[in-house]
């Protein structure tokens, strides 16, 4: 099985397009170690060839792009999108979905009830989309049940209820339902190997660790180094947690809780907003993830489990 990270950025991307922060300024003036980075997705597949897109992020036709396994050409119209899952309703994972209007079958969509409604109601996504290829929907369970993706032989999901946050135009942002945000557990039936992926993540709890201790690699939140980081900035008077998302340093922080990890576990941080410092290739922050065994993902990484 195979995991390829498309986009490892937070909403806005790596550089922002109005941001002028030290990172997002240091990239475009080649003054810092960089590398640019597009927003939030990720595709799994068991074949190289059919795969799932996890998350349309709104940078979604660059992603198809640089990717030419996403293009295998079988048809005068084709894509290796079989089905799309979506792991909240967030603007940088549901947003490109009205990119790939132009399929000539209803697009295979699976999300929690939670998700579809926000992206039914609070921003019409699949309503505007019955105008054109429309969406053929699977209701995600997050009883622990697993999974098939319809059209992906070989490839099974399990979903985690996360505590984070729904978007901030959804109607329960100020009051969060189980649904809202999934991790997700791939398996690889044919090893047995587990892949977990959670983009946002706002507390890990004893069950996740040991939901996470059972895989060979976990793809976890990423955005914010510190809980202040755009509050310091002056960019957002939010904290990281009022936004849904644990920081990596701190007590109780991501990177004291993946050090909890079996040490075989691969664990890479990804969703990686545009103001963290771990993004500075030679930074001291970048140095501490390396002395603790944690990986940056970036565009185009590819993971095999
Ligand atoms: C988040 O996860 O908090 C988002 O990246 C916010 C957004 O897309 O605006
Ligand atoms: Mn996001
Ligand atoms: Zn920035």
């Amino acid at each position: 099985m195979r995991i390829r990270v498309l986009g490892s950025s937070a909403g806005g991307g790596f550089p922002q397009w109005n941001c002028n922060c030290s990172n997002c300024k240091g990239l475009r003036n080649g003054s810092i170690r960089a590398h640019a980075r597009t927003q939030s997705s990720i595709a799994v597949s068991a074949t190289g060839e059919d795969w799932l897109l996890v998350n349309a992020s709104p940078d979604i036709l660059k992603q198809i792009a640089q990717t030419p396994e996403l293009q295998p050409a079988r048809a005068v119209r084709d894509s290796g999108i079989a089905a799309v899952l979506l792991m909240d309703a967030q603007i940088d994972h549901v947003t490109g979905l009205l990119m790939l209007r132009e399929r000539q079958t209803p697009l295979p969509l699976l999300a929690t009830p939670e998700v579809f409604t926000d992206i039914s109601d609070g921003f019409p996504i699949t309503r505007i989309l019955s105008h054109y290829c429309q969406v053929a929907p699977t209701e995600l369970p997050i009883d622990g049940s697993t999974t098939a993706i319809p059209g992906l032989p070989g490839v099974e999901v399990q979903t985690v209820a996360l505590a984070s946050k729904p978007p901030p135009y959804s109607p329960f942002r100020g009051n969060p339902r189980p649904g809202d945000n999934i991790g997700l557990l791939l398996h690889n039936p044919a090893s047995g190997a587990k892949a977990f992926y959670a983009p946002g993540l706002a507390a890990v709890t004893q069950e996740l660790l040991e939901i996470m201790s059972g895989c060979t690699v976990v793809l976890v939140d990423g955005t914010f180094w510190t809980h202040d980081e755009m509050q310091r900035e002056g960019l957002s008077k939010k904290a990281a947690l009022d936004m849904g998302h644990l920081p990596q340093s701190g007590p109780g922080g991501m990177i004291e809780q993946l050090d909890k990890l079996p040490s075989g576990v691969r664990k890479i941080l990804i969703h990686i907003n545009n103001t963290n410092p771990m993004l500075v290739e030679d930074s001291a922050e970048r140095a501490e993830l390396v002395a603790h065994g944690i990986e940056v993902a970036f565009d185009g990484m590819d993971i095999a489990f």
